[in-house]
């Protein structure tokens, strides 16, 4: 085996001061996710184990570790809201992780405004310029390669409805830089913002 790589088999542990598997799967984009409990409480929490699985129609996702309020709340509604977490709006994000029962808004505890939906019940947060009303498509429990069960839920959504800033819309053309995302890296304090863009087309077949 070659000396310039680290290899290790998962169940046998990573052998390093710090697990890299978080930091080599970065950066990652944040759903921030709003959702709306039965009894009205908004609630809005950040998932980095988010991505986007389709596009048409489009369907993104997020995992939680553990059954927390969003799942649940996802659980009972079927809709969630995703909002996009910028760097405007990074404390606020950071802020409605905070861990809080479900009887407390995050909505209020970050300092964000909820704005209505027009297709879901969970509003939208204000002040981010893009967010997705989502309906659920499918809630899936990981397993392991052998079949166990683990604490983890997948909550898939089809996006049924958009809204964009205009001002990140210039000729025609969704501007990602615009917007300046934020991502997840992998410690518990790292972060990232876009970086240099290039370009590449794909190979004909
Ligand atoms: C940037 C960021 C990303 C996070 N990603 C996840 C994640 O992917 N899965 C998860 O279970 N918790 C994640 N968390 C922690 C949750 O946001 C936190 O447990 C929160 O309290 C859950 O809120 P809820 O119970 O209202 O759903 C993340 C926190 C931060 C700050």
């Amino acid at each position: 085996m070659s000396d310039a790589m680290h290899f290790y088999e998962t169940a046998k542990g990573h052998g390093l001061a710090h697990d890299p598997f978080k930091a080599i799967i970065a950066p990652r984009p944040i759903g921030w996710v709003s959702s709306c409990s039965p009894e009205g409480i908004l609630n809005l929490a950040p998932y980095s184990f988010f991505n986007a699985f389709a596009d048409k129609p489009p369907v993104i996702g997020f995992s939680s570790l553990g059954r927390k309020d969003s799942l649940a709340n996802i659980e009972s509604s079927g809709e969630f809201v995703w909002n996009l977490s910028t760097w405007p709006l990074a404390q606020q994000m950071n802020q409605s992780s905070a861990p809080v029962g479900p009887q407390v808004s995050e909505f209020e505890l970050a300092g964000v405004t909820p704005a209505e939906s027009r297709l879901v019940k969970p509003p939208r947060v204000m002040e981010s310029p893009v967010a997705f009303e989502c309906k659920v498509s499918q809630i899936i429990q990981l397993t392991t390669a052998a079949g166990e069960a683990l604490p983890n839920w997948l909550v898939l959504g089809e996006v049924v409805a958009v809204h964009i800033a205009k001002a990140m819309i210039k000729d025609g053309v969704y501007d990602t830089v615009a917007a300046d995302p934020i991502m997840r890296g992998g410690g518990p304090a790292d972060y990232f913002r876009l970086g240099e863009r290039f370009a590449m087309t794909r190979p004909q077949g």
